[in-house]
């Protein structure tokens, strides 16, 4: 699921030049079965398969290094914020756990992890996908990773706005035009305009980052 991913676009150039370094790791590398099980049928009933703590805790005793930042992805966490993207972006080591069907077994989240991630209120068949969003977004903070630092200073939710509106060449195209003001060479004129429009679509579309204070 996370070859592309790791391997092209701004991330796969940061892994490349050696800017951060993904591992990836199959848990059926740690059970101890000829079947090699990972997971098994909850206690109490129930539909799915939940995974299995033996595997996991040997997989992350192994591979934990000290002050590491054991992480599990579950829709019922932390929601994932610039802020907590740009904390994990200064950790030296970070070890996510993705869970299947119906998530994992208690004891590993109540002995092991530090800390639990959602990537949004919605419902994913499984957690790979949810480590690679989080992976892109503290990646973005890395230095180096997206080339020129100045782009993130005007992206959405920096100062609690969403983004203004990009227009590139050419200026006019099928009668639809740029608005005057980004050909007018004038800065001030230019910052004013599209700190409007951050306003206005914040307005739009997420009145509650305004209501905000911190
Ligand atoms: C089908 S989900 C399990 C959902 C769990 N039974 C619940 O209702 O909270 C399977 C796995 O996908 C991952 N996952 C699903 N949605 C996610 C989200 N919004 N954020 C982060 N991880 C998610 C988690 O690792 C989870 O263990």
């Amino acid at each position: 699921m996370l070859d592309g991913f790791l391997t092209e676009s701004i991330l796969g150039k940061g892994i490349d030049a050696g800017l951060l370094e993904v591992a990836v790791h199959d848990l059926r590398a740690w059970t101890t079965d000829k079947h090699r099980t990972a997971d098994d049928r909850p206690f109490g009933g129930g539909a799915g398969m939940v995974l299995k703590p033996e595997p996991v805790f040997a997989a992350i005793e192994q591979l934990q290094t000290p002050g590491c930042r054991r992480i599990y992805l579950t829709p019922d966490g932390v929601p994932l914020s610039p802020a907590l993207a740009q904390d994990l972006s200064r950790q030296q080591h970070i070890i996510f756990l993705s869970g299947h069907y119906e998530g994992i077994d208690q004891r590993i989240r109540d002995h092991l992890i530090d800390q639990e991630i959602s990537i949004g209120d919605y419902v994913l068949t499984n957690g790979t996908l949810a480590a690679a969003v989080v992976i892109d977004a503290l990646g973005r903070f890395i230095p180096g990773v997206l080339g020129e630092e100045k782009s993130l200073t005007h992206e959405s939710f920096t100062g609690k706005l969403l983004d203004f509106p990009q227009y590139t060449r050419p200026a006019e195209f099928r009668g639809m035009t740029v608005p005057k003001v980004l050909l007018s060479g004038d800065h001030g004129k230019i910052e004013k305009w599209r700190h409007a429009r951050q306003v206005e679509k914040t307005q739009q579309v997420r009145p509650d980052l305004l209501k905000q204070t911190t």
